[in-house]
């Protein structure tokens, strides 16, 4: 799992995952073991066609339980309730993969499986993955029941794109099971991020000295990533500003994609003024190396400096500081501070100097390009705190609400 995707406990205690029949069914065991790992307790339903493709004992030798197999009034069935058993002890519903007839099925309430049954009885959020051959998916019928399901709140993690089983060309392969975890997580998080569009910088920037060499610094962006995605499960818009080599975003997250300080701050300047915060988190390099000007998009070669050189450097501009110092009042800033010695002063400084509303700081030996992080935390308020070692998922998510309740 990646570390900005590990998210633990972020709201709810048990999801039912719907498996239709499609061949994409290999892949569904994976999504048990991930929501597991988020600290969940899962349980199945395979429809008839599904286990055509994969056995229940798959399911159950995962820890899935119950996993249910059978039609409401077989006489086999664990519960004489299990159709509607899920909907009264999960709090989400993801069907993954979810086939045209069951899809179907869900769009008109058409109750004669045992899992359109449960789907029909279930009181949480219900999301969907189809797989399915591209011109199923895009024929009118699917379109319209598709349509049918999110109105009624239903999730859609839409179909990737590509060749699928079948040989086609086409959108219908199940989606990146990332986006579906996340799907189920966005589905049990509370929504108290609803109605807030949250820009968030991350990662490094490279600043190119020549055509192929270029002053960076070893940030790998995955505290920011933590940031966003935990925002956008808690049902905020991310617009994330994004170095080079910084991780997979769901695609539910807006990516603007830079390389230098000078293009992050250009595009962070470009969506500040729609957001209601901003969590600047990026290791932007302070200053830019000045490349001969013969040499700026060539490769600068051994005979061009046989004694070597000595590189000048020119500053780059503070982002932050920049965008928090002509902002609304109405507008949030989160800064970050890296430091090698000193970190609760520096903090304390960085939260007046970039005029930021609240600072979280990390010595480099704690957080740089770890899973997991140790961090002190002030706001403009005066409140202090040390966060004992937590994963960066943990101090996401405990940053965002304490960002809420200012
Ligand atoms: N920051 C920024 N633009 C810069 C430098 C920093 O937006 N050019 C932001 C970072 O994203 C972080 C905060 O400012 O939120 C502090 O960054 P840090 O690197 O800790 O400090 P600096 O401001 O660069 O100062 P110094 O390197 O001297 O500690």
């Amino acid at each position: 799992m990646d570390a900005h995707l590990a998210f633990r406990d972020v709201g709810g205690t048990r999801l039912h995952l719907g498996v239709c029949g499609s061949v994409a069914v290999y892949r569904a065991p994976d999504l048990v073991r991930r929501w597991q790992d988020a600290g969940l307790a899962v349980s199945a339903t395979l429809t008839p066609s599904a286990q055509k493709f994969i056995t229940p004992l798959t399911f159950a030798a995962l820890g899935a339980a119950p996993v249910y197999t059978a039609a409401f009034d077989d006489p086999q069935a664990p519960t004489p309730f299990a159709h509607l058993e899920p909907g009264q002890v999960a709090q989400a519903l993801v069907i993954a993969p979810a086939s045209a007839a069951t899809i179907a099925r869900l769009a008109q309430g058409q109750a004669d499986e045992l899992l359109a049954c449960q789907a029909l009885a279930f009181r949480g959020k219900v999301v969907i993955a189809p797989a399915m051959n591209p011109a199923m998916w895009n024929h009118p019928a699917t379109r319209a029941n598709v349509a049918t399901l999110r109105s009624r709140g239903c999730a859609v993690v839409e179909p990737g794109c590509g060749r699928t089983a079948c040989g086609e060309e086409g959108q219908g392969r199940l989606a990146d099971l990332r986006e579906i975890h996340l799907a189920g997580l966005r589905a049990l998080a509370p929504q108290d991020m609803e109605g807030l569009r949250i820009m968030v910088t991350l990662g490094p920037t490279r600043e190119h000295w020549d055509g192929l060499r270029f002053w960076t610094n070893p940030s790998t962006g995955t505290m920011g990533a933590a940031v966003a995605v935990a925002a956008w499960l808690r049902g905020a818009t991310v617009e994330a500003v994004c170095g080079p080599g910084t991780p997979w975003l769901p695609a539910g997250i807006v990516r603007h994609d830079v390389v230098s300080a000078r293009q992050m701050l250009d595009a962070a300047a470009s969506v500040w003024p729609s957001c209601d915060a901003g969590v600047f988190t990026a290791a932007v390099a302070d200053f830019s190396p000045v490349p001969p000007s013969e040499h700026a998009d060539k490769k600068f070669k051994k005979s061009d400096a046989p004694d070597g050189f000595g590189v000048r450097f020119a500053p780059n501009p503070d982002i932050l500081k920049t965008l928090a110092a002509d902002r609304r009042p109405d507008q949030k800033v989160v800064g970050f501070a890296a430091e090698s010695q000193g970190l609760e002063e520096s903090v304390r400084g960085k939260l007046v100097s970039k005029k930021a509303d609240m600072v979280v700081g990390n010595l480099i030996r704690d957080g740089f390009g770890m899973a997991d992080n140790t961090v002190f935390v002030a706001d403009a308020s005066g409140r202090e705190e040390r966060w004992t070692r937590l994963s960066k998922t943990g101090v996401a998510w405990r940053l965002l609400s304490w960002l809420l309740s200012r």
